[in-house]
């Protein structure tokens, strides 16, 4: 693998999310595997979960690591081809990719969309300029439409959890039914997380590993190529009943790209809800707005999955970079 960037990547998905679970009982055995290679973390945008845990996941495989604050340390990047850099650019993406190719083995990046024009957000042009130029091979951090990383831990999360606390003979009859459910928020937020959980549990459902269903209001259904055999609808209780499985998370329209719409009350996942479920599990990608996206009640309860859901991004971005680390022996 020289690019993760979606579950397209992906040749076999199941013996990645065992991969992770595997180096989760066993996280030293492949440390020579990074010997004197240099990971180099390059974010755009803040992180707390994606930039420790991916560190720690390079560390656990021998290997060193940097971190460049692009936004905040770095040079303003031009992007854009054929123009005269007069303005306010000062390095070309062509230059700076291709300079920390030089000092790294492999190289992660975070760039978040815009959310002004949603063409330009979905060609992605920032990430694939960025791993045409930097000559190594390349882990999304989270890009205009994607979060690959976490949403391999979300898999690894509901795989590992499924088989360990449900009896063994319902894990042998039937599939476990995981929800994707909009929740409220104040700002604005990409659809990358949304995009990438759907994309991950479509290709899960079709390896028979769960069944999939996403609810949002009318006006927040994302881009159709994200969700191929996902059930879809504007009832969120239709989407809880019988739900083991309950991913809250917020994003704006796709269709009113960038707009915060006006939206039905209703949409906070909370306790009540809860029992519509099938003593459903609650995951979050972290971070989240109590109260706001989901009541503290779950977060603090018995149900909430999300602080073991953050733990598994380490072994799935461990998981990642031994596949790359491998494949550069
Ligand atoms: N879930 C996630 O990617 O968290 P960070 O933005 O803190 O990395």
């Amino acid at each position: 693998m020289r690019l993760f960037s979606s579950v397209h990547d992906v040749t076999d998905i199941k013996k990645l999310v065992q991969d992770a679970l595997d180096l989760k009982a066993n996280p030293y055995a492949h440390q020579h595997l990074g010997k004197n290679k240099t990971l180099g973390l390059v974010f755009l945008n803040p992180s707390l979960r994606t930039r420790l845990s991916t560190q720690k996941a390079a560390i656990n495989l021998g290997m060193s690591v940097m971190v460049m604050n692009m936004d905040k340390e770095g040079w303003a990047l031009e992007t854009q081809d054929g123009v005269v850099m007069n303005g306010t650019t000062v390095e070309h993406i062509r230059e700076a990719a291709a300079v920390m190719g030089q000092y790294c083995d492999i190289l992660g990046l975070r760039s978040f969309p815009k959310l002004h024009n949603r063409e330009e957000d979905y060609n992605e042009d920032f990430f694939n300029k960025f791993v045409k130029y930097c000559g190594v091979p390349v882990v999304s951090l989270e890009s205009a439409t994607r979060h690959p990383l976490q949403s391999l831990a979300d898999l690894v999360t509901i795989t590992e959890t499924w088989k360990a606390h449900s009896p063994s003979e319902k894990v042998g009859v039937r599939l476990p039914k995981v929800v994707l459910a909009w929740a409220p928020h104040v700002k604005a937020l990409p659809q990358a997380v949304p995009n990438s959980f759907a994309e991950w549990m479509c290709r899960a459902q079709q390896e028979s590993m769960l069944d999939f269903t996403i609810a949002q209001p009318e006006g927040y259904e994302l881009n159709p190529d994200f969700t191929p055999g996902a059930t879809i609808t504007h009832s969120l209780e239709e989407a809880l009943s019988g739900a083991d499985y309950i991913y809250v998370k917020n994003w704006s329209s796709y269709k009113e790209y960038g707009r915060v719409l006006t939206y039905p009350d209703g949409w906070m996942m909370n306790n009540e809800k809860l029992k519509l479920t099938n003593n459903g599990k609650v995951m979050h990608c972290l971070p989240v707005r109590r109260d706001l996206e989901l009541s503290s009640e779950i977060l603090d309860g018995p149900n909430s999955l999300v602080i073991h859901e953050a733990g598994n991004r380490l072994w799935a971005a461990q998981a990642v970079l031994k596949q790359i680390l491998s494949d550069l022996q």
